[in-house]
């Protein structure tokens, strides 16, 4: 028998796993200090009121979700589907831009379905964008904005959207001093999170900005469906010539409350809509054909329950704005989303970050909302809550943020009137070794 081999010494040190740069270049998750206190609140059975994230608490029509199983039991519909999404459905989409917004788009070669807008978005970034490029992203920023065009290894250039006029202004003299010139703009009304709103008007700029300066344009309407008090949220596409130098994404995911079900769609520009076509074809397979035939159920016969769904929203709105502004804070009712973007009141900004604050909140209220701070630096000093708990469970959200606000108040002042702590100078020299002895023996 041949002696056992004595391994290389290599072996004997812990395996090393090394990730991409594209990894590396990511910034920690903001939101991480605040999901795991959520975590261990509710296992430890707290009822936490959540109003982090726009995840939709209310399920789709009936007859959505009965199209569903009736497909899903159909063994026709089991197999690999068409990347691009089944024609019926972006001949759907097609019918949607025409009827809410007077624009055509060829549901053959100007619309493809997504595993979600943001799987499109990210994909479409990677289509468009290399290392050196420059994209415009709007600020404070929906995380997905900012991180695909870091994983494409673009560079992305934040600007603030909350003065429309003047971020029309910055795209303009970004484009005249910087170099390479941004070959990509991103926007996205109404905007998440500031919840910032434009009219049809402002797209024709956009246009014509495009066209100057020769970047493209990605339009990101996640909440186009969800508008309030008559307010419906304009396509970009609906400005003449968008579709020359853009797309846009739209989704399920909101006004439709499917958002576990990954529906997304990306009409416009058909050069663009290939590029994104051509990388997804390497990525993916399609979408569960079953999800994409009661989609199609959903666009075509529920438009009802989505203009009840917005109300809904608008209903809770009102509630937390009439909530907060009797705690005494400066809260402007939003036009649309899901959203409320609420100014932190000075007293409290004077004393900490906002992310303190909303981890105070989640800590001592058991309310969970969204640090401004987590949308990147322009987002400081704001609270973004969203509007997916109930009217009661919102009014129960602001009693419980104002008892909380009190304690920690009260706090304050007890702190104040205490004596201060006592100095070095005012304490008694240390008793000897010797004396201490003593007192043990
Ligand atoms: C601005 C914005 N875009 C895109 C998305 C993602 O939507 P989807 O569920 O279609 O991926 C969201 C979701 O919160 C969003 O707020």
């Amino acid at each position: 028998m041949s002696p056992t081999p004595t391994p290389p010494r290599d072996s004997e040190k812990p395996f090393e796993v090394t990730f991409s740069q594209r990894v590396y270049r990511l910034p920690p998750y903001m939101f991480g200090r605040i999901n795991n206190l959520l975590y261990q609140k509710r296992r430890s059975g707290n009822d936490v009121i959540d109003m982090g994230m726009g995840n939709p608490s209310d399920p789709p029509e009936q007859l959505v979700i009965d199209k569903l199983s009736e497909a899903a039991a159909d063994p026709d519909n089991h197999g690999y589907s068409k990347a691009n999404g089944i024609l019926n459905l972006r001949r759907e989409v097609a019918a949607k831009y025409f009827k809410k917004y007077g624009v055509r788009v060829d549901p053959e070669t100007e619309v493809i379905v997504c595993l979600g807008s943001k799987e499109g978005f990210s994909h479409m970034c990677l289509a468009l964008v290399g290392p050196g490029d420059n994209v415009i992203v709007p600020a404070p920023y929906f995380p997905a904005h900012m991180y695909a065009v870091m994983l494409a290894s673009g560079n992305a250039i934040a600007l603030e959207v909350a003065d429309s006029e003047k971020f029309l202004a910055n795209i303009a003299y970004t484009c005249e001093h910087l170099y390479p010139r941004p070959k990509l703009l991103v926007i996205n009304y109404p905007h998440n999170p500031s919840t910032v709103t434009i009219e049809p008007e402002f797209y024709v700029e956009v246009v014509k900005l495009a066209r100057r300066y020769g970047f493209m344009v990605i339009s990101d309407l996640a909440y186009g469906d969800v508008g309030f008090d008559g307010y419906v949220p304009p396509s970009f596409l609906a400005a003449p010539g968008a579709a020359e130098v853009g797309v846009e994404f739209t989704t399920m995911s909101k006004g439709y409350n499917m958002a576990g079900w990954r529906v997304g769609f990306c009409a416009g520009n058909a050069e663009m809509i290939r590029a994104l076509a051509t990388i997804k074809g390497y990525y993916d397979y399609g979408m569960f054909q079953a999800i994409q035939i009661a989609a199609i159920m959903a666009l075509r016969h529920t438009d009802a329950a989505v203009e009840k769904q917005s109300k809904i929203y608008e209903g809770r709105r009102d509630v937390l704005v009439e909530g907060l502004r009797r705690l005494g804070w400066k809260v402007d009712p939003p036009k649309a989303g899901m959203f409320l973007w609420a100014r932190v009141p000075d007293k409290w900004l004077a004393r900490m970050s906002t992310m303190d604050f909303a981890m105070l909140l989640l800590d001592q209220g058991d309310v969970a909302v969204s640090p401004g701070s987590g949308f990147g630096p322009a987002g400081e000093g704001y609270l973004r809550m969203s509007l997916v708990e109930n009217e009661n469970r919102l009014r129960q959200a602001v009693r419980q943020i104002g008892r909380c606000l009190e304690r920690e108040e009260a706090r304050w002042q007890q702190e104040k009137t205490q004596p201060p702590l006592p100095t070095d100078a005012d304490l008694e020299p240390p008793p000897s070794e010797a004396s201490l002895e003593r007192v043990e023996s």
